[in-house]
C-alpha cells in the first residue's frame, strides 16, 4: 500500500524544497525526495545551491578575500600582518560547516512545515488514478503515490567531450570546491560566473590562474561597459583571462593537464596546469526519472519542457528550477517553486522574468537586473543612460573599494527604469533597489527623489540615477 500525498516534490535543492514548503503552507499534505548524500551518507538537502554552488562558494570567497585584504590592503589602514597564511584544510572545513548548516536548517524547515522527508532517488512508476505513482530507493524502498507531482531535479555540470571529470585533476564545481591545497597554477575553461567566481578563489590564494573562454567578447550577456571596468579590475588582479579560444586536446598526466588549444590569432598553443576546473554551462538533469516511462516530454537538451505556468505535457505534473528552460539561479528555482504551489491550490502564482536579478560575486561584484544599453540599441529602442563612479562616492572611499560604476537605463519618453547595471564594491545587495524598482515600473526619477542614507553606497545608486537627467550633485 502506497503512502498517500496530495503533493509530490523530486528534488530538494531551491526550486524544491521552497515548493514543498509553499505547498504544505497552503494545507497540502506533502512529500520531498531527495537524494542528496553528506560525506557520512546521510541526507543533505538543499541541491547543488547548498551543497556544491551558491552557498560553499560564497564560503570560499569570503575566506579567500579576507586573505587578499590581509595580504594586500590591510596596510593602507595602517594594520600590519605579518606571515599571513591560510590554512586550506580550516577553510574548507569551515565551507562544509556552513554547508551543514544549511542541509540541518531545510530538514528542521520541512519538520516545522510537516512535509514528510524521504531521503533517496524517487521516480516515476506510473500514472494511477487522480495521479502518479512514485518509488523512492534509498536506504528505505518506498512507493508513494501524489495527486500532483513537482519536478525539481535540477542540473548537472557540463563536460567537455574526451574530457571526463574525475574530480582529481579535471574538476567540474564539486572538486573546484574542495581541493585540499593551492595548486600551482589552475587552467580554467569557460569565463562565466563560475569560472570568474572559482578562478578568483584559487587566485586569491595564491594560485597562476588562466582562464580559457571560446567566445570573443568578455561576459557577453553582461552590459558592454560593466563588462569592460570588470574586465580592468580583473586584468590588474592578473586573473588571466583569454578570449575567442578554441579547446582541442586535453591531456591528464599522473601530475597535472595539459591542454591544447587556438588562441585568437589561430595560433596553436599548449597550456599546462596543476588542475583543471570546466565550467562551460550546465545541462538539466532527469537521470533516474523514468521520464520516458511515463512521457513526460523533454526537449533536446534534455530540458523539461513546460510552459509559462511551469505545467507539463502530462496532467497534474509540473517542473522549476534548472531542470527547465530559464535561468539557471536559486533566486529563480525558488520563485517558480512557490508559484506552482500556489497555482495548485488555484491562486496566480507568477514569476516575472524581466526583474529576475543576476549577480557575479567576484571582486569587484557584477549585478544587473533588466536590459542591457547593447539589447537596447538592437531592439531600436530610445533611452537615456546615466552613469555614477563609486570614486565620486563617499562610503566607497572610507572603505577603500572604489572601483565601478552604477548605470541607469531608462525609456526616452517615459522615463521608466529598463535596466540597471552595477560593478563594484556590495552590488549584490544594492541591486536590490533596482529589481524592487523595477518591480514597481518606477522611473529614474522616482528614485534620484528618494532620501538614501549617507554615507552610503546606495548614493551611488541614487546619483546614477540623477545622473539619467545630467544632474549629478557630486560628480
Ligand atoms: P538543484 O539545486 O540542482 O537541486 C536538485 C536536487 O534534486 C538535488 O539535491 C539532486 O540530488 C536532487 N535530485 C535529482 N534527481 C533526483 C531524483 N530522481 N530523486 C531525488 N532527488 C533527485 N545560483 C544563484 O542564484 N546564486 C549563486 O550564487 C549561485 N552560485 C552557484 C555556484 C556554483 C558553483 C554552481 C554550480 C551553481 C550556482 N548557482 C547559483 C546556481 C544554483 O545552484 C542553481 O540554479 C540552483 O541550485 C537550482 O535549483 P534546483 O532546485 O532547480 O536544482
Ligand atoms: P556560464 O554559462 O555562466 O559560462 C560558461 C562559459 O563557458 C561561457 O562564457 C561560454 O562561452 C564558455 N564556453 C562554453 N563552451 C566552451 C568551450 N568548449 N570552450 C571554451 N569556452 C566555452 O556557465 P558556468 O560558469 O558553468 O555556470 C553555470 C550556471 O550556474 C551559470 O550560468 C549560472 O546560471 C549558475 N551560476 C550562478 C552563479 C551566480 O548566480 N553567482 C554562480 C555560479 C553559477
Amino acid at each position: 500500500m502506497s503512502q498517500q500525498f496530495d503533493v509530490i516534490v523530486i528534488g530538494g535543492g531551491p526550486g524544491g524544497y521552497i515548493a514543498a514548503i509553499r505547498a504544505a503552507q497552503l494545507g497540502f499534505k506533502v512529500a520531498c525526495i531527495d537524494e542528496w548524500k553528506n560525506a557520512a551518507g546521510g541526507p543533505a538537502p538543499g541541491g547543488t545551491c547548498t551543497n556544491v554552488g551558491c552557498i560553499p562558494s560564497k564560503a570560499l570567497l569570503q575566506s579567500s578575500e579576507h586573505f587578499e585584504h590581509a595580504n594586500l590592503h590591510f596596510a593602507d589602514h595602517g594594520i600590519t600582518a605579518k606571515d599571513v597564511k591560510i590554512d586550506i584544510a580550516k577553510m574548507v572545513g569551515r565551507k562544509d560547516a556552513v554547508v551543514k548548516q544549511n542541509n540541518d536548517g531545510i530538514l528542521y524547515l520541512f519538520k516545522k512545515n510537516k512535509v514528510t522527508f524521504f531521503h533517496g532517488r524517487g521516480s516515476f512508476v506510473k500514472a494511477v488514478d487522480g495521479g502518479y505513482e512514485i518509488a523512492v530507493k534509498g536506504a528505505k524502498d518506498e512507493t508513494l503515490s501524489g495527486k500532483q507531482v513537482i519536478v525539481a531535479t535540477g542540473s548537472n555540470a557540463r563536460a567537455l567531450p574526451g574530457a571526463a571529470f574525475d574530480e582529481e585533476t579535471i574538476l567540474s564545481n564539486d572538486g573546484a570546491l574542495r581541493l585540499g591545497a593551492v595548486p600551482k597554477k589552475l587552467a580554467l575553461i569557460g569565463s562565466g560566473v563560475i569560472g570568474l567566481e572559482m578562478g578568483s578563489v584559487w587566485r586569491r590564494l595564491g594560485a597562476e590562474v588562466t582562464i580559457l573562454e571560446g567566445l570573443p567578447t568578455f561576459l557577453g550577456a553582461v552590459d558592454e561597459q560593466i563588462a569592460k571596468e570588470a574586465k580592468k579590475a580583473f586584468d590588474k588582479q592578473g586573473l588571466k583571462i583569454e578570449l575567442g579560444v578554441k579547446v582541442g586536446e586535453i591531456k591528464t598526466a599522473k601530475k597535472g593537464v595539459s591542454i591544447a588549444y587556438t588562441n585568437a590569432k589561430g595560433e596553436a598553443q599548449t597550456l599546462d596546469a596543476d588542475k583543471l576546473i570546466v565550467s562551460i554551462g550546465r545541462v538539466p538533469n532527469t537521470i533516474g526519472l523514468n521520464a520516458e516511462g511515463v512521457g513526460l516530454q523533454l526537449d533536446e537538451r534534455g530540458a523539461i519542457v513546460v510552459d509559462g505556468d511551469c505545467k507539463t505535457n502530462l496532467p497534474g505534473v509540473w517542473a522549476v528550477g534548472d531542470v527547465v528552460r530559464g535561468p539557471m539561479l536559486a533566486h529563480k528555482a525558488e520563485e517558480e517553486g512557490v508559484a506552482v504551489a500556489e497555482r495548485i491550490a488555484g491562486q496566480h502564482g507568477h514569476v516575472n522574468f524581466n526583474t529576475i536579478p543576476w549577480v557575479i560575486y567576484t571582486s569587484p561584484e557584477i549585478a544587473w537586473v533588466g536590459e542591457t544599453e547593447q539589447q537596447l540599441k538592437a531592439r531600436g529602442a530610445a533611452y537615456k543612460a546615466g552613469t555614477f563612479p563609486f570614486l565620486a562616492n563617499g562610503r566607497a572611499r572610507a572603505l577603500g573599494d572604489t572601483t565601478g560604476m552604477v548605470k541607469f537605463l531608462a525609456d526616452a519618453t517615459t522615463d521608466e527604469i529598463l535596466g540597471v547595471h552595477i560593478v563594484g564594491p556590495m552590488a549584490s545587495e544594492l541591486i536590490s533597489e533596482a529589481v524592487v524598482a523595477m518591480e514597481f515600473k518606477a522611473s529614474s526619477e522616482d528614485i534620484a527623489r528618494i532620501c538614501h542614507a549617507h554615507p552610503s553606497l546606495s548614493e551611488a545608486t541614487k546619483e546614477a540615477a540623477l545622473a539619467v537627467d545630467k544632474r549629478t550633485l557630486n560628480f
